[in-house]
């Protein structure tokens, strides 16, 4: 038997839930489904700041970030449903509620990592071999496979001149399927990893069937070989619908992504390599050898740029279905900065009340107890903006000891330290 090609070993999907607060919402508001309708926190000012956006609503231009005023000026049948709020803040437990109905569901497949509050990666090796196993040779069926996408198979459709886009985009989508089916060599080797990414693809159809029947909620995916590839590939087709990325299409994608867009290289690290190599796209990057890579950022990261930019990344899928920390956070923008200690105190109380409550009802579902206690505080100023954090034990559940200790953690840095009220 001969050995697999590297990097193609594993079978790997990315689930991100459509437009998530938004479906949230509509599951609760039915009047609101199927409808251009986006979700806003502190309806207050202009109408309240975008966060999530249905993707009715996207066909008219508007985007989160926006404010509700200046969006329903785009698309003025627009409704905005409202995040509830606790504690003088945002309250975001329906959707940690929702998340944990979608992860319960996604973990009777396979091993699951939660990623998000909307996202899981899903390690299909093991489900995806025994699949393609139990196919003995036989063609697959494109009829199971039918919110499957294939990149760089999906264009080359022999799509008709005239026609909505939608029907174009399906059309597209079938003769992508059946030109990757065929590319699949005949009484194909069950060894084959491009035949187990197929076979992982239909176990990710069943897996997202199973959320919508049992929650309701749709979502999208993508199945590759590795966590950045999914994740990649998930997004190339949305909502609704699930691409495959094989490696052979890799490094036509690479050649014109832009190095931010993928997953770890899109902060400063990402900002660092572009500045440093003169590169703009992932692609760019095959053009260094090894030992320049090593030079620029040492040997580790080093070599896993130069395996990453040829789609060959080995971060395994960790079984972890609950979030590592628990934490919760408000924004002072402008006029609203905290100016004096007594503002910062009654603040930290309010966020260290939403965390014992949570902290409890984690103690509660899920048997632990939470041990460190962080705090960060990111400062805005004109122009430039700086952040620091500090943490300590986390002693006990309780909300005055931790807003106490959380101002300790903090004080030190208070600018205005030798003036008694000022902050
Ligand atoms: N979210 C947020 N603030 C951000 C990013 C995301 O509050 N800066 C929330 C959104 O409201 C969203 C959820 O986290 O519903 C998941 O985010 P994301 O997957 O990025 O977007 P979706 O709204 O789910 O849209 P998409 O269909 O593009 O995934
Ligand atoms: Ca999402
Ligand atoms: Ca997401």
């Amino acid at each position: 038997m001969e050995p697999v090609e590297r990097g193609k070993e594993r079978v790997v999907a990315l689930v991100d839930m459509d437009c998530f607060y938004v479906q949230v919402e509509q599951k609760s508001h039915p009047e609101l489904r199927g409808k251009p309708c986006a979700v806003v926190q502190y309806k207050t000012w202009q109408g309240g700041g975008i966060i999530a956006v249905s993707y009715e609503a996207r066909a008219y231009g508007v985007t989160r970030g926006m404010r509700g005023m200046e969006a329903q000026k785009k698309c003025p049948q627009l409704q905005l449903a409202r995040i509830p709020q606790a504690h003088g803040k945002a309250d975001l437990s329906k959707y940690r509620e929702a998340s944990v109905q979608v992860i319960a569901v996604m973990s009777r497949f396979a091993v699951i990592e939660r990623a998000s509050i909307d996202e899981a990666y899903v390690d299909l090796t093991a489900a995806a071999r025994q699949r393609a196993r139990q196919m003995e040779g036989q063609r697959v069926d494109s009829g199971l496979l039918k919110t499957t996408f294939v990149e760089g198979f999906s264009q080359n459709g022999q799509a008709q001149q005239s026609g909505d886009p939608a029907t174009l985009k399906e059309e597209g989508r079938r003769a992508g399927i059946e030109a990757w089916l065929d590319s699949l060599p005949p009484d194909c080797d069950q060894n084959s990893p491009e035949l187990q990414l197929t076979a992982g693809a239909l176990i990710v159809e069943e897996m997202r069937a199973a959320v919508e029947t049992e929650t309701g909620y749709r979502c999208s995916a993508g199945i590759s070989h590795n966590k950045v590839l999914a994740k990649l590939s998930c997004g190339l087709h949305k909502p609704n619908a699930q691409t495959i990325l094989p490696m052979c299409s890799v490094s036509g994608l690479f050649d014109a992504l832009p190095v931010g867009k993928i997953r770890n290289l899109g902060g400063k690290f990402g900002e660092s390599v572009t500045e440093q190599l003169h590169i703009k796209y992932m692609g760019q990057l095959r053009a260094f050898t090894e030992s320049r890579l090593h030079m620029d950022f040492g040997e580790k990261t080093g070599n896993w740029l130069f395996d990453l930019c040829r789609g060959v990344e080995f971060e395994p899928v960790r079984a972890r279905h609950l979030p590592k920390s628990i934490g919760c956070s408000k924004s002072f923008l402008g006029l609203q900065a905290l100016s004096s200690c007594e503002q910062v105190k009654h603040w930290l109380l309010q966020l260290a009340t939403e965390l014992e409550e949570r902290l409890n009802h984690d103690r509660q579902q899920n048997q632990r107890v939470g041990k460190q206690l962080s705090v960060s505080v990111r400062l805005e100023g004109s122009g430039k903006s700086s952040s620091f954090s500090r943490c300590c034990a986390l002693a006990q559940y309780q909300a005055q000891r931790i807003a106490k200790d959380a101002f300790e953690l903090i004080n030190g840095f208070n600018t205005a330290a030798n003036h008694q009220t000022a902050w």
